[in-house]
């Protein structure tokens, strides 16, 4: 076996779905599933089968039609769940089956209440009966994080005796230090007797921020195996992100002398595919996937960017299957960054003009967050009135037992447009009746609303995100009335065309 691979096992249907509101249906996942498997992720959590009937139809229906991967199911140590779990995986082409118990004394005296030794007998029973059904074993040690250090390589030892293939060590918690956690796995790599027999897997939650630091010390020190979710997405704080641990692993190459078979340049869109079916947003700052993630704004970096894209990236955004890097123009930015938009956008300036021009975009920039192509279009003598949108009129009705229709005017240049649509909520009535008169074949991304301060009076601030032909844009509304928030933020992302 190549001792420099690293397999990823993908939790993002198993971790990552129990967060809440993550929920998908059969179809959703079977869609995240395919695209995982694009992706290139070597094993695939696809649920906890004995959880819900939802769960143990989803498990099979994602072995029928996702085969590349090692499909996997997990269970507690008790015959009910393995059964359960088999019985989904009947149809993998191939299957694993990922059982497990308490490993701190936390969990085994306040969670299972029992003893070490009863412990030990449990898990031996549980990764011999899963044998009985597979061949790939995974057996986790719950709360590894804050197990007792001989008794957690006892544990190890134990279940690979008893036919476990690939060991777990999880920090369920969140609470070690990469130099704890990675001590923790050169321990039981020099310390277990058969430790040659199984692979050692990280899993590791965010708690303390420390998750992916965590999975690194792990590989670092012998795991070959990482356990991660898409957005770094999972219980509480989430687990170890899997396009940071990829792109790690690609930069440092050289250095670590391991690698993985994620493609990377399916990053970006699968990211965005899980964020829209789960909907939940990405932060905007998410290493590798967040929205200013390859955006510059302070004008020194702008400048530097501009020069060589490398000063300021470690990484170029097309490799993750990021369209392009973003200069932000806002009061921070440079003559640099002035220079590329004004280009752009079709203004070649000499020095003289672009100084002065400059003097104006600073004026300009004081009072906005960020200037867009329509500013500067402004800025150098082209009227904005007239090329844009504005919202004239909106009614909305919407309640339990009605349609949901929204009336929307719209004004441009002089012309008044009025639509009605119908939609399955106030929102989706809204956007269909802007659809209907600007008529722009766009692709909703995101949709955010957050409240100011708090209190039911408070202003929604709505932030958006749309693409076409694989180029996005933002809106951004704020009103106390949220669904014109929503409008003006989609007007003004359709503005940006
Ligand atoms: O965090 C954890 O310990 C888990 C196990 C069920 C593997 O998710
Ligand atoms: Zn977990």
């Amino acid at each position: 076996m190549n001792n420099n691979k690293v397999f990823i096992f993908d939790t993002t249907l198993r971790d990552g779905e129990q967060v809440p509101g993550c929920q998908l249906n059969t179809i959703e996942k079977i869609e995240v599933g395919l695209a995982l498997e694009e992706l290139g992720v070597d094993i695939l959590e696809a649920g906890f089968p004995i959880s819900s009937p939802g769960d143990f139809n989803s498990v099979v229906e994602i072995t029928k039609n996702i085969t590349r991967p090692t499909i996997c199911a997990l269970t507690r140590a008790v015959a009910a769940d393995i059964d359960c779990a088999a019985e989904a995986l009947k149809h993998a082409k191939r299957a694993r089956i990922h059982t497990g118990i308490g490993s701190s004394d936390i969990h085994i005296k306040n969670k299972l209440k029992t003893t070490r030794e009863n412990i030990l007998e449990k898990a031996a029973w549980a990764a011999k009966y899963a044998r009985n059904y597979v061949d790939d074993v995974e057996f986790f040690c719950e709360d590894a994080g804050r197990a007792d250090l001989d008794f957690l390589a006892k544990m190890v030892e134990t279940v690979i005796a008893a036919g476990a293939t690939v060991v777990n060590i999880p920090d369920t918690t969140g609470y070690c230090l990469p130099e704890q956690y990675g001590a923790k796995i050169a321990y039981l790599m020099n310390n277990v007797p058969n430790i040659d027999k199984a692979i050692i897997s990280a899993h590791c939650h965010n708690d303390l921020g420390m998750a992916t630091a965590n999975s690194m010390a792990a590989l670092q020190n012998g795991a070959r195996q990482v356990e991660v979710t898409m957005n770094g997405i999972g219980e509480r704080a989430g687990n170890t992100s899997l396009e940071e641990i990829a792109m790690i692993l690609k930069s440092h190459e050289t250095n670590l002398k391991l690698q993985c078979d994620i493609n990377v340049k399916k990053i970006y869109p699968t990211s965005r595919l899980i964020t829209r079916l789960m909907r939940m947003p990405v932060q905007p700052n998410k290493a590798i996937v967040g929205r200013n993630a390859f955006a510059h704004s302070s004008g020194i970096h702008q400048d530097g960017v501009l020069k060589n894209r490398e000063n300021y990236e470690i990484i170029d955004p097309k490799d993750v299957g990021v369209p392009e890097s973003l200069i932000v123009l806002t009061a921070r930015s440079g003559r640099a960054a002035l220079k590329h938009r004004l280009e752009i956008i079709g203004y070649k300036l000499e020095q003289k003009e672009l100084d002065e021009t400059y003097k104006k975009f600073l004026d300009l920039a004081d009072t906005r967050k960020e200037i867009y192509d329509e500013d500067l279009m402004e800025m150098m003598g082209q009227s904005r009135e007239g090329r844009i949108y504005k919202i004239d009129y909106l009614e909305v009705h919407c309640g339990k037992r009605l349609t949901a229709t929204a009336t929307v005017a719209l004004e441009k240049n002089g012309v008044r447009t009025v639509e009605i649509a119908e939609g399955c909520g106030p929102v989706d009535a809204t956007l269909k009746a802007i659809d209907k008169i600007i008529q722009q074949p766009v692709r909703l991304e995101e949709y955010l609303v957050q409240a100011v301060t708090g209190g039911s009076d408070d202003t929604g601030k709505v932030h958006i995100q749309i693409s076409k032909d694989g180029v996005f844009y933002y809106g951004f509304g704020n009103d106390t009335d949220v669904i014109y928030a929503t409008a003006k933020a989609y007007v003004d992302a359709l503005n940006k065309l």
